[in-house]
């Protein structure tokens, strides 16, 4: 008997002692790489430091997991997120440097389930040069060449047959009004354009079989090598892949642009000024012109700005390492080993005090005379390098289209505050209610 419990406390004794042996080993992963990890801690085996990541904050907080980990490592430190080692880094020049290495050290990495939300065959997830033809031919769709020619006008009209629709039901979710809006504009463009021109320029390119050598024969090559020919399908699911993206941001930012408004008095008469000038001065009885977004909405392009800068709805995006990669820290040299994951967060630059004073703060004024460039360092909203938001110009007329009807035609009220919540991305629990109707004056 007391044999058996010998061996029974031996093996017990090993099971411990080999579990405790794994724990340290991953917590202690030693990469094949030379050079030097970045500081961090693995956490738990398989699900690493997952939970901690989607822990809900506030709107204006910094994120707990972030939050941690930066006082005890600094900007940039290793973890365990989705079964994956990863690096998070929150430091502009290194963010920015990652963005602009795109395709040369990183490539694009997300974790699946953010793959399975834009769906798994969403054509922006191709890499290297297909995804450079697709983001010419999507700039060439999205682009502000385009948005003057031929959407401005959709836009317009759909943004002003919904608001009226709305008004007279005396109340509406901004949101899922914008939401349809958004759908409503890319749908016309999809009908309008894409399918015809994509599908003209290659037939007309195949058939001539002459070599331009220009991004479309590259194209052609690339997609007949994979045996798939760039036809009307192929058209269509380019426009749904945009369609899919573009409904994911401008209905929120739309709302917390609003939200903001309503909130400050003086931000929105200010905003109100704007636009009855812009009305004072229009001659023909027409929607908004391309010239009146681009020359007469400075302070409208300002709420812009700083609805994106203080919203952060893309808070983190993520890269593959494509090899070893070294980042210089102030006076430490890390390597991120390649195949890893790196996650980056811009969030932690538009919230930085040496950057935007009083960052918490709603304050459209702080744009004044700055040129916004977006994907700059300190304004990432969009991205950056050669991923650089192709729908950032349509978000941008889109909210300004709807800011322009909505002050300038309709009375309204906040009679829904929305509630949100991040997980870190941004959740509505409760949407932006609008008492709304047609203005007496
Ligand atoms: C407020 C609204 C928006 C925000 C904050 C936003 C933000 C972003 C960010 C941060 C990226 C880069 C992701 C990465 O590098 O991993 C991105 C990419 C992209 N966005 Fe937007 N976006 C917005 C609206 C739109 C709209 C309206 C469209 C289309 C009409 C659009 C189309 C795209 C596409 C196609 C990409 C992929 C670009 C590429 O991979 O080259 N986005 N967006
Ligand atoms: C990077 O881009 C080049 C040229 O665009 C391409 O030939 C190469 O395959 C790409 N590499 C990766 C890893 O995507
Ligand atoms: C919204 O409109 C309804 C009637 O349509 C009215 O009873 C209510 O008081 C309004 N709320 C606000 C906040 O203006
Ligand atoms: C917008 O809000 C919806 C509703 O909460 C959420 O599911 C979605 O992820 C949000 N998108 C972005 C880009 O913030």
């Amino acid at each position: 008997m007391s044999f058996m419990w010998t061996v029974a406390s031996l093996v017990i004794a090993l099971v411990v002692v080999s579990i405790s042996h794994w724990l340290y080993r991953w917590s202690n992963t030693k990469p094949k790489c030379i050079g030097k990890l970045p500081p961090g801690s693995m956490g738990f085996p398989i699900i690493g430091e997952t939970i901690h990541f989607f822990k809900p904050y506030g709107f204006y907080e910094i994120p707990p997991f972030l939050k941690k980990r930066l006082l005890r490592y600094g900007p940039l430190f290793r973890t365990n997120i989705f079964c994956s080692k990863t690096v998070f880094s929150t430091e502009p020049d290194v963010i920015f440097e990652i963005f602009r290495q795109e395709n040369k050290s990183f490539a694009l990495g997300y974790p699946d389930m953010f793959v399975k939300v834009l769906g798994k065959d969403n054509l922006f997830f191709k890499p290297g040069d297909i995804h450079k033809h697709l983001k010419q031919i999507t700039q060439h769709l999205l682009g502000a060449e385009s948005l003057k020619q031929k959407m401005i006008g959709n836009m317009d009209q759909e943004i002003r047959n919904h608001l009226r629709l709305k008004a007279s039901e005396s109340r509406f979710d901004v949101k899922d009004t914008v939401l349809n809006m958004v759908v409503a504009s890319m749908t016309s463009m999809a009908r309008r354009e894409a399918i015809d021109v994509i599908k003209d320029v290659l037939t007309r390119r195949k058939e001539s079989k002459e070599k331009h050598g220009d991004f479309v024969d590259t194209m052609l090559e690339d997609l007949e090598k994979e045996n798939t020919i760039f036809d009307q399908g192929s058209a269509i699911s380019l426009i749904f892949s945009i369609l899919v993206v573009a409904k994911e941001g401008v209905p929120n930012i739309t709302s917390i642009a609003v939200k903001f408004l309503s909130q400050n008095p003086k931000a929105l008469a200010e905003l109100k000024r704007e636009h009855k000038a812009i009305l004072r001065n229009r001659k023909d009885k027409g929607g908004v012109s391309w010239e009146e977004y681009r020359h007469s909405m400075s302070f409208t392009n300002m709420v812009i700005s700083e609805s994106l800068r203080l919203a952060n709805l893309s808070p983190v995006m993520f890269r593959k390492a494509l090899r070893d990669v070294e980042i210089k820290g102030k006076n430490i040299r890390y390597t991120i080993p390649a195949g890893w994951i790196v996650a980056v967060v811009p969030a932690m630059v538009h919230f930085d005090e040496a950057t935007y004073e009083n960052p918490l703060e709603f304050n459209p004024w702080r744009w004044e005379g700055k040129e916004m460039i977006w994907g700059s360092k300190t304004f990432m909203v969009f991205g950056g390098g050669v991923r650089l938001c192709v729908g950032a110009e349509f978000a941008r007329l889109h909210i300004a289209l709807f800011l322009h009807h909505l002050v300038t035609t309709y009375d309204f009220s906040l009679v829904q505050d929305c509630e949100l919540i991040r997980t870190p991305f941004l959740h509505f629990t409760k949407g932006l209610l609008l008492n709304i109707s047609e203005s007496s004056k």
